[in-house]
């Protein structure tokens, strides 16, 4: 790694959170236009109408640096956390995406899934109002009516207001995600009990920093101020490691990056993993 990349990766979580801010006062400012004072009031609403507002342009930021590794994690080219040519198991059938955001993946998943030849209903999870009414007009503009069905929700109330049943689900797509959910340990064993056995979870995350002890007390810091500023998101969930512990697997493929070094101060972890 050069002195420059490093300095980068340094700065990177700043930068964001310099970005997030400015949306932060452009939700105040839209708030005071509309006089809605019951979510300049409160906390919880305003952080996540700030999310909301945050992520409509940063979604396709964040979809630019990261589709090179997830289109091909949705299209079962993903071994070892490198990309390789012979395909092995899409994404097809019953898919769960959670955290689905604005729509960064539908059509992604839209092609995947057509070139699979199997029927494939995607239920896109997401219960940030301003994320989910997005999501609305993205299946509308990508004509995905039928064939991919937005759920307003969290993981923690698909089976009370959604019908999701246990062992009902073929796939599941998490994508940045896992390190925004409320009790991520209780909410990752909900999702490995609506996969079916043999069902396949694809993960794309970014974890926390383990190696060394810069890198992981620099995270450790830049993540006290990150939690302020990206709505619900830490820096330094092991995610890995809560999905291995969930339950039992048939098969896990889940790694580092390949191309992400112990300097990494947002590193990720990929791969996809099928329920024994
Ligand atoms: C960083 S965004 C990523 C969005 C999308 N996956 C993408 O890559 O563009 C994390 C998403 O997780 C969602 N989220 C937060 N809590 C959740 C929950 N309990 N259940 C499902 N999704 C949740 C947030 O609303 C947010 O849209």
């Amino acid at each position: 790694m050069t002195f420059r990349e490093l300095l980068l990766q340094l700065v990177f979580p700043w930068m964001l959170m310099s970005i997030s801010l400015y949306y932060g006062l452009v939700t105040v400012v839209k708030l005071l236009l509309a006089l809605d004072l019951a979510t300049l009031t409160s906390w919880d609403k305003f952080n996540e109408a700030w999310f909301g507002n945050f992520w409509v342009y940063m979604g396709p930021v964040s979809k630019e640096g990261a589709e090179a590794w997830v289109r091909p994690l949705l299209e079962g080219r993903v071994r070892q956390g490198d990309i390789c040519q012979t395909v092995q198991h899409p994404v097809e059938g019953t898919v769960l995406e959670i955290g689905a955001g604005s729509g960064m993946w539908m059509d992604v998943l839209a092609q995947v899934t057509a070139s699979s030849g199997k029927a494939t209903k995607v239920y896109g999870v997401e219960p940030n109002p301003i994320s989910a009414a997005a999501l609305r007009r993205k299946v509308d503009e990508l004509g995905m009516q039928g064939r991919y069905e937005v759920l307003p929700y969290g993981i923690e109330d698909l089976q009370a207001k959604a019908d999701m049943q246990p062992g009902s689900v073929d796939c599941i797509v998490t994508v940045q995600c896992l390190c925004s959910i409320p009790e991520p340990d209780k909410n990752i064993r909900l999702l490995y009990e609506y996969l079916k056995p043999g069902g396949r979870w694809y993960v794309y995350e970014h974890v926390k920093a383990e190696e060394g002890l810069l890198v992981p007390a620099y995270q450790r810091f830049s993540n006290f101020f990150w939690t302020f500023f990206m709505g619900s998101c830490s820096m330094c969930r092991s995610t890995r490691s809560s999905i291995l512990s969930v339950g039992s697997w048939r098969a896990v493929d889940l790694e580092r990056r390949v191309d992400e070094g112990p300097l990494s101060v947002i590193p990720h972890t990929m791969g996809t993993l099928q329920k024994a």
